[in-house]
């Protein structure tokens, strides 16, 4: 569905400084996939979206999207795609119903299959009490699942979300979130979104593309980049005089590494703690060993953000700038 290499943009701000926002990038989407691209402010995101719906176009390198060249057939790409674009200008006074109306009009359809389209995504984004109010009036939740809606009107096959939850509470977050989810389901759509929010491309994505300083970082599963990067953590503590020999037994859990053992705490850093912290019990109590606690902590996406860039994503900014 999206094939990208090396893509590239430079912004020429003036003779003497040139912004790297995108520094050769290569992705591919499956069709139906759900991938998340996540990284702090200025890494790129928005710059990688606006160049695959062709609203600006690539310093070098190729994206194909929809089976299209961005730069040698935008309006063929266009016509495959949806964009929501990150945050909005300021609101104004359409009825929520005349909006999502207008906006299938510009996509070509005709005025009857127009406005059964608006009716039919006001009713499955639970938009049809407000559809007669103005645009100006709603609440971010809600105009958020306007902007959705208004990015759905031509049933795109691939749909682009930048930050589409952004400045919502959690309650609209998740509520935002149902709906997307539910979408995809109707439409069986291809999602691509972008997001700084660790927990929302955790749960939600099935793929997670972590970007930093314009480049992709990482590119995997959730899971497998947890596991790959980060590891789970088993801490447990001992009664005096046993630390040594449950170190000496945790060492040995498949693929241990990173141990600490001080005080009456042990840590180690496993692929599979949940499968690895019974087997380390059992292997302490055939030793005589007293477990007195146990833990598993499994890692979230920062850990594998800290151990990619040393740096946390929540304080990461690629700008230098406040995090907005
Ligand atoms: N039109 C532009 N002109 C100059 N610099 C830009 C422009 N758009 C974005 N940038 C810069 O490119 C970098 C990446 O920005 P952006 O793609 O918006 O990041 P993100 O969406 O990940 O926060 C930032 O340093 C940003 O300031
Ligand atoms: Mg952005």
């Amino acid at each position: 569905m999206i094939s990208t290499r090396e893509l590239t943009k430079d912004f020429v701000v003036s003779r003497t400084e040139t912004v790297h926002a995108v520094r050769g990038i290569s992705m591919d989407v499956e069709p139906g996939e759900l991938v998340a691209v996540l990284g702090p402010n200025g890494a790129g995101k928005t710059t990688t979206l606006r160049m695959l719906t062709t609203l600006i176009g690539p310093t070098s390198g190729t994206a194909k999207v929809a089976g299209y060249d961005v730069a040698a057939e935008p309006g063929q790409v266009r016509r495959q795609i949806g964009y929501v674009g990150q945050g909005n200008g300021a609101g104004h006074s359409q009825r929520v119903s005349d909006e999502l109306y207008g906006q299938g009009v510009i996509y070509g359809l005709d005025r009857r299959a127009a406005r059964q389209r608006a009716e039919e995504l006001l009713e499955s984004l639970e938009l049809k009490d407000l559809a007669r109010r103005k645009v100006s009036e709603l609440s971010g939740g809600q105009r958020r699942r306007l902007d959705v809606a208004m990015g759905l009107v031509h049933a795109p096959g691939l749909l682009f979300l930048d930050e589409p939850s952004t400045g919502l509470d959690p309650q609209n977050r998740a509520n935002l979130w149902d709906h997307i989810l539910r979408m995809r389901e109707q439409y069986s759509m291809t999602i691509v979104l972008t997001t700084h929010y660790l927990d929302e491309a955790d749960s939600m994505a099935e793929r997670v593309v972590v970007v930093d300083h314009g480049e992709v970082i990482a590119d995997d599963t959730a899971d497998a980049l947890k596991a790959k990067l980060a590891g789970d953590l088993l801490q447990l503590t001992v009664a005096p005089g046993n630390l040594q020999e449950l170190a000496r037994l945790a060492d040995k859990l498949p693929g241990a590494k990173d141990l600490v053992a001080e005080g009456d705490r042990v840590t180690v850093c496993v692929v599979d703690g949940p499968a690895a912290l019974p087997e380390l019990i059992t292997a302490a109590q055939h030793a005589g060993v007293p477990v007195a606690t146990a833990q598993v902590h499994r890692p979230t996406l920062d850990d594998v953000f800290l151990n990619l860039t040393g740096r946390s994503l929540r304080e990461a900014d690629s700008t230098g700038k406040a995090a907005a």
